[in-house]
């Protein structure tokens, strides 16, 4: 019972809650989100000959479910919480309305144990997104909880398939089982590393295709720390661009199409790669990160049966999201720096957990973020009007930057020529001052983090607010 009221307490209007008022609380049960996310304890077998225990899915028994929406259509996402701590869900990259947003404290409230939230999302973008928890972040996302999410452009753009490649580790040892998932001193540094690489929860996993055929493989970097650079490989080589493209970088159309070779992803980042499968059966291309000992092959894709004879220029170009475009002239420069944390500032208690120290800052103040606000939004903005975010790195360490609700451009940097793409994850590299651009035309109070975890919630964490 109690569930139930503080389930419609937080729903927050729409059908639901019409039907409550209308029909009483068996009509508002009875009504069915498209879809249900259901955050349970979860055990699979990531390293051969063993299962890991203590896992966490977005599902009672499978690895966490693709979502997939259309451009424009919206859902209802239903999501129950089944672990016996407090939870969240974030869209990776959405710009949603605030109080969907899935941030304990800044945008609702976290779910308790047993409870179920409703989540209603409409995007306006098409492309490649993920969704995670906001709250014992670093546990829960260690444990398995990050899933993508696809957003289908309104009209097809001429592929046979679409693979989405959820790329992410584990902290197991040999035998299999979770080992410490994170140490206070690579916290102070780039984070801690995952011993076992995934894609989509298997070690290699190879794809059979059709030969010839046009495929979408839809990457996405779940991981809590790790930057790597991915290559699409054709036997010791980088694919040539007749055989693979880069399309899209976090959820966005490149402007021209890249060769899908040097492609550096940190956490949180995406890129979709138009792939054509070989001809000849049996042969197969491979997505590899580039590493001290070579490339390490994640991913094997083997073409299969008589060839579909496809070109990648038959596909139409994506079309732009409809991002407005910032106007520069007149925009007004925001300062942000990310760096140490001055002194000890003493963490704060929470049901979404903290590691109980801060490392990092922005602005010189750290706030390891899922926790009640203690200070503040770190700037304010107005409505409408354009900004530039001038974001500089005084760490040794990079820091991929994330802002919640909004997608900004990319302008410029001191250290490296930058294509003017646009992205909701950016990654600042050490000693960098980056400056990027947006308007503020999400109203509410968003997350701004490095999507580093353990840089996160060690005080390299703030928030936005647009009003
Ligand atoms: Cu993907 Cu606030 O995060
Ligand atoms: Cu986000
Ligand atoms: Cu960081």
């Amino acid at each position: 019972m109690s569930n139930v009221s503080r389930r419609e307490v937080l729903l927050g209007g729409g059908a639901v809650l019409a039907a409550a008022t209308a029909g009483g609380l068996t009509a508002a049960r009875a009504t069915v989100a498209d879809h249900r996310l259901v955050i349970a304890p979860y055990r699979a077998s990531l390293v051969p000959g063993t299962v890991t225990e203590g896992m966490m899915s977005f599902a009672a028994d499978a690895m966490p479910p693709v979502l997939r929406l259309r451009q424009g259509e919206t859902v209802q996402i239903d999501v129950e919480n089944r672990l016996d701590e407090a939870s969240i869900v974030h869209w990776h990259g959405l710009r949603v309305p605030n109080r969907f947003d899935g941030v304990p404290y800044l945008t609702q409230p976290p779910i308790h144990s047993g409870e179920t939230f409703r989540y209603e999302l409409t995007s306006e973008d098409a492309g490649t997104y993920w969704y995670h928890p906001h709250c014992n972040t670093l546990d829960q996302m260690a444990r398995g909880l990050t899933g993508l999410l696809v957003v289908e452009e309104a009209e097809p753009v001429g592929f046979d398939q679409d693979l989405p490649l959820n790329i992410r580790d584990f902290r197991l040892g040999s035998d299999g089982q979770f080992i410490d998932l994170f140490k206070a001193r690579s916290a102070a540094r780039g984070g801690t590393l995952g011993t076992v690489s995934t894609v989509n929860w298997q070690q290699e996993p190879v794809y059979d295709l059709p030969a010839g055929s046009l495929v979408r493989l839809r990457l996405a970097v779940t991981d809590v720390t790790r930057v790597g650079t991915y290559d699409l490989m054709n036997a010791d080589v980088p694919a040539s661009p007749e055989t693979a493209r880069v399309i899209a970088l976090d959820s966005n159309p490149v402007p021209a199409s890249l060769p899908a070779a040097g492609i550096l992803l940190a956490p949180g980042q995406r890129a979709d790669i138009a792939m054509r499968v070989p001809s000849t059966e049996g042969q197969e291309l491979v997505l590899t990160r580039q590493s001290a000992r070579g490339p390490k092959p994640l991913a094997r894709f083997r073409a299969v049966g008589a060839s579909a004879g496809r070109s990648l220029d038959e596909l139409k170009p994506l079309p732009r999201n409809p991002i407005s475009e910032p106007d520069l002239a007149n925009a007004e420069v925001l300062e942000f720096l990310f760096g140490w944390t001055p002194e000890g500032a003493p963490p704060i208690a929470s049901v979404c957990g903290s590691l109980g120290y801060t490392f990092w800052s922005i602005n010189r103040i750290a706030w390891e973020g899922d926790t009640p606000d203690p200070v503040g939004p770190l700037s304010v903005m107005r409505k409408g009007r354009s900004y530039i975010l001038r974001l500089r790195n005084e760490t040794p360490n990079d820091h991929p930057i994330h802002l919640h609700g909004m997608t900004f451009r990319l302008l410029r940097s001191n250290k490296r020529p930058l294509p003017p793409l646009w992205t909701d994850t950016a990654l600042l590299l050490e000693g960098e001052t980056m400056e990027v651009a947006l308007v503020a035309d999400n109203p509410g109070d968003w997350a701004f983090h490095c999507h580093v975890i353990e840089h996160q919630k060690t005080g390299l964490t703030g928030y936005l607010r647009v009003e």
